[in-house]
């Protein structure tokens, strides 16, 4: 296949563009080589390259930024990401849109299934529901929308954050009260192409399965790594003052995708072993 990857510099469009370029003709595009808002030059990346399929990595991915800069996350997550959308449509490739965990409201205490209702409480998730909205409008017959969660990878993250301090023996100021699905990007990556390589379209979960919170996360990767005594404070989210509000609870469900695709994918625990063995 041809595929065109968005946002190749970032943490999952830099795995995106390995894995997938291990068996497929892949043009990997950063934000220098092309800025997603600019639509004249989405309509000429695409147009020019004919792809098979888009895995829109690129987004504004800074939550508590987006709560003062909401009409930049607007104008990239949702009017980049249309833009990308038809540029896909035009070229009768499927459009891949990587959504968020931060489109619910953290209510429920079961894993978000894809048809579970929406109700983003921050700017960036609202920004990601409407680019969802917007992608499935503007390629109704090749839109593929994958919600993840909690993503992390070398040097962007939170396990990379923990990890470094775990092994500087420095404190970790942790949050007690949110529960999420840890995400390897890798793993991501994977579960994008293997969407993309069945031709599946719709709406997908894709987490690592299971949930924990950041403190057993920690606790985990630091027996993993042979600490005994992780410094671990832990605070309440509203303590730490963030300007984003986060869901309390957005453990998803990956059903649909093993159905779908027949791959049982990884428990959150296995795949920061892989990470820490890749790391090594
Ligand atoms: N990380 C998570 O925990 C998480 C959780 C749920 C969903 N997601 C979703 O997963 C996807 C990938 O996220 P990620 O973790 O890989 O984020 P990331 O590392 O921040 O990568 C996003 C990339 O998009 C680029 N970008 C920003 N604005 C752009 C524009 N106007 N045109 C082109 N490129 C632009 C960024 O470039 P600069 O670095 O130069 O700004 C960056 O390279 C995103 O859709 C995100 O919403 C992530």
């Amino acid at each position: 296949m041809k595929i065109l990857i968005t946002g190749s510099g970032g943490l999952l469009g830099r795995f995106a563009s390995t894995v997938a370029a291990a068996r497929h003709e892949v043009l990997a595009l950063s934000r220098a080589d092309l800025d997603v808002t600019d639509r004249a030059a989405v309509d000429h990346a695409v147009g020019r390259f004919l792809p098979q399929a888009v895995l829109h990595c690129a987004a504004y991915t800074d939550v508590d930024g987006a709560e003062r800069h909401s009409g930049l996350a607007m104008e990239v997550n949702a009017v980049g990401a249309e833009w990308v959308a038809k540029a896909a449509r035009d070229a009768g490739a499927a459009m891949v849109f990587v959504s968020t965990d931060y489109v619910f409201d953290g209510e429920r205490r079961t894993p978000y299934e894809e048809t579970a209702p929406t109700c983003p409480r921050s700017s960036y998730g609202r920004s990601k529901l409407e680019g969802e909205r917007r992608v499935a409008e503007a390629c109704p017959d090749g839109w593929l929308t994958v919600r993840t969660g909690w993503v992390y990878g070398p040097s962007k993250g939170f396990v990379d954050w923990a990890k470094k301090r775990l092994v500087a023996s420095k404190e970790l100021p942790l949050v007690d009260d949110q529960t999420g699905s840890p995400t390897y990007a890798l793993d991501l990556a994977e579960a994008l192409l293997a969407l993309v390589e069945g031709e599946h379209r719709g709406l997908f979960h894709f987490v690592n399965r299971g949930e924990t919170t950041w403190v057993t996360l920690v606790r985990f990767l630091a027996s993993e790594l042979g600490v005994k005594e992780p410094q671990v404070k832990t605070i309440s989210g509203e303590a730490l003052g963030r300007p984003a509000p986060r869901p309390a609870y957005s453990a998803m469900s990956v059903e649909k995708f093993e159905d779908a695709t027949g791959i049982q994918v990884r428990a959150w625990q296995d795949a920061l072993k892989r990470y820490l063995a890749n790391s090594r």
